[in-house]
């Protein structure tokens, strides 16, 4: 057995950088939410081959004195937090001191900054190893951060780098999403010397527009809600807006874009209702809270954050999106054709209420309407079901009992041998479709089926070039994708059991996740994540009006599935009402 030996400082930054940077767009993140953390009013951004052979991000900020220059580049050195209790409630984007020692470490790397009331400035350069002393240069005021030949002496990490028109594409989306975040700010962008994005200062709303274009602020809707010392506010999207191919979803917490399952979560479910099947939901929405309630330091490009209270997170963003989103629902815009009915539907009394339905009424049914909420393996469950004798509330097999209606066109109605049964429909059908999934993949990857009729997708250069990079990781989620355009992709295939969902849209929040991710951590540890984004897709609707056997099949598979009894998001997907109860909410004795 070798030794054991403490590895040194300098390898340290290498290995630090593989998670910190991973690419150009993360080196260049780093460097403009520094420039923010500054106190910067102008950033401007000069990128060369996507920046893989050069990231310069220059600054009006606050700028650092000479004898701090050298401390920035070293590990665990910050000006932004000093104890456990700063971290907790840290409100700066940077917080760990790591990053400009990780990118120092695998770059060409030069620093020259200006302190205020300095009488010039100071500049230091490092290429992956020691660190010159600090030597005066020309800047007005601020800072000028250079980083050239991105991981010219880490051979490993320089493969994984792809064309300098993908890193450009993620590079262009890391600087879209941090001009967004801070509309007050002026930003500009060059490419391989020419100019790309000049933003002036402008209003939360003005800069969203000036982002991403006049077809998303002519269709969306502002969204301000304060509640309880949260405030949700932006722009989104009226359910009839297509997303071209500036494709927009974005979220920030405290300016901070994140990914988030939950806050992701919230805003389908308010889109649920009104969002017709072929539409994609756009949005830009800015959550403020107390930065003490929420853990930015759980991911290490911080991209993820822990709620302290996600149940309460998610209801309030629920509430506050369903309640901007219903103004459309009065047709009061022209978004308001091909939409689907507003009014929940109807109790249904399929059967009589109080009767169970007659076997017969139920063979009747033909086994298709099975295959669509379940594809095959919902033939057999409704072979299963019309093989079982008449359906008595007290069967054993069947501990969900039989459906009896569905009420407000959320909840399915049932009837078992302790009382009643009410079963949140979309969140139990999410759960099955789930578990599927998660089943075929654990095995050998998701059965996938072609589509007849490809769907065609406007999609940005960064879904083309994700799309194009990684036909494994796809073909394994059950997809198969293909470039038909610079600016358009092609839907052939989709996972078996997706094949009743909107294709495009399940296509586009893969591709999405893929490039947030990378392929392989998508495959690995956020797995769970893809598949249940991929099950609400799948999902039956609200306000989706069931047949008694459709119901009857969703008993029994759930029945049949694991883990059944709550939802991908931890929500219950049934509870029990017994006889005994509803006996003593009528003062009945027995
Ligand atoms: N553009 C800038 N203007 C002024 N000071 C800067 C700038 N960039 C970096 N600094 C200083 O250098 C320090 C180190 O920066 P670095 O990005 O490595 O760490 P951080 O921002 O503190 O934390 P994190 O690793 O989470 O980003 C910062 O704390 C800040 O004091
Ligand atoms: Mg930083």
């Amino acid at each position: 057995m070798p030794k054991i030996h403490l590895l040194d400082d300098r390898l340290i930054s290498q290995i630090a950088a593989g998670e910190v940077v991973d690419r150009p767009a993360s080196a260049l993140k780093e460097l403009l939410e520094n420039s923010l953390d500054a106190g910067a009013t102008e950033i401007s951004t000069l990128l060369a081959d996507g920046g893989i052979r050069q990231i310069r991000v220059a600054d009006n900020g606050g700028g650092i004195g000479k004898d701090d220059l050298p401390l920035a580049l070293a590990r665990h050195a910050t000006s932004k937090i000093k104890s456990l209790e700063d971290l907790e409630s840290v409100a700066s984007l940077g917080f760990r001191g790591e990053a400009l020692a990780s990118i120092a470490a695998v770059s060409h790397f030069s620093l020259a900054s200006r302190a205020a009331g300095s009488a010039h400035a100071w500049k230091i350069e490092s290429s992956g190893d020691a660190t010159s002393a600090p030597e005066p240069a020309a800047v007005a005021a601020g800072s000028i951060v250079e980083a050239s030949d991105l991981y010219f002496n880490t051979p490993a990490r320089r493969k994984f780098l792809r064309s300098p028109q993908t890193e450009y594409a993620h590079s262009e989306e890391t600087f879209k999403r941090i001009a967004l975040s801070r509309p007050d700010v002026r930003f500009a962008l060059t490419h391989n010397a020419r100019a790309q994005w000049h933003l002036q200062a402008a209003s939360p709303h003005g800069r969203i527009h000036a982002v991403l274009g006049e077809e998303f602020a002519a269709a969306s809707l502002p969204v301000d809600v304060k509640n309880m010392g949260l405030r949700l506010h932006g722009l989104v999207a009226q359910p009839a807006y297509s997303r071209s191919s500036r494709d927009a979803q974005y979220f920030f917490v405290n300016g901070r874009f994140v990914r988030d399952k939950v806050l992701a979560h919230a805003v389908r479910e308010a889109y649920h209702d009104v969002l017709h099947h072929d539409r994609h939901s756009a949005y830009v929405l800015f959550l403020e809270l107390d930065p003490a309630l929420v853990d930015a330091n759980v991911h290490p490009t911080k991209i993820e954050v822990r709620f302290r209270d996600s149940r309460g997170m998610h209801q309030f963003v629920f509430h506050a999106l369903e309640k901007a989103l219903s103004a459309t629902r009065a047709g009061r815009t022209s978004a308001g054709e091909g939409q689907p009915a507003s009014s929940p539907a109807p109790f249904r009394v399929d059967g009589g209420l109080f009767r169970q339905p007659s076997i017969g009424g139920l063979t009747s049914e033909p086994a298709s309407f099975y295959a669509t909420l379940f594809g095959a393996a919902g033939t057999d469950a409704a072979a299963a079901f019309n093989r079982s004798s008449a359906p008595m509330p007290q069967d054993e097999e069947h501990p969900l009992g039989f459906a009896l209606a569905q009420l407000s066109g959320i909840y399915v109605l049932a009837q078992n041998r302790h009382g009643l049964v009410v079963v949140d429909m979309h969140a139990a059908h999410e759960r099955i479709v789930y578990e599927q999934l998660k089943t075929a993949l654990d095995d050998d990857g998701i059965p996938t089926q072609q589509v007849l009729i490809p769907a065609t997708m406007t999609a940005s250069a960064l879904e083309v070039a994700t799309a194009m990079e990684n036909p494994s990781t796809l073909s394994r989620l059950g997809f198969e994708l293909a470039v038909i355009a610079p600016n358009a992709l092609a839907v052939r295939s989709v996972p078996m059991t997706l094949v009743q969902a909107d294709s495009t849209q399940l296509a586009r929040d893969v591709l999405n996740e893929i490039a947030e991710f990378g392929g392989s951590r998508v495959l690995a540890e956020r797995q769970n994540e893809m598949l249940s984004t991929m099950a609400c897709h799948a999902a039956v609707r609200a306000n989706r009006a069931l047949s008694i056997p459709e119901m009857n099949a969703l008993l029994r598979e759930m029945e049949a599935t694991e883990r059944s009894g709550q939802c991908n998001h931890g929500r219950p997907t049934w509870f029990q009402v017994t006889i005994g109860e509803l006996d003593k909410m009528f003062l009945r004795g027995r």
